[in-house]
């Protein structure tokens, strides 16, 4: 089967720029100051794999980490 893949973001690198949480609504979610956070634990669904690369590869601050 395919391996989980799961989202984290890097609350020492992250200065809340929301890239993530507009391209990928369903794995990032704002916090009450902008910054962002994962939804839930982490994890994502085959279908949202493609969202959460192209959310890594727009956070300016490179604060998401893909494992
Ligand atoms: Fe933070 Fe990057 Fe998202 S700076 S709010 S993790 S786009």
């Amino acid at each position: 089967g395919r391996t989980p893949v799961k989202v984290r973001i890097d609350s020492e690198r992250c200065q809340g720029h929301g890239r993530c949480y507009d391209l990928a609504p369903a794995l990032f979610a704002e916090d009450d100051e902008g910054y962002g956070q994962v939804v839930g634990d982490g994890e994502v669904s085959q279908d949202e794999e493609r969202a959460a690369r192209l959310a890594a590869a727009n956070c300016p601050e490179r604060a998401i980490e893909i494992l």
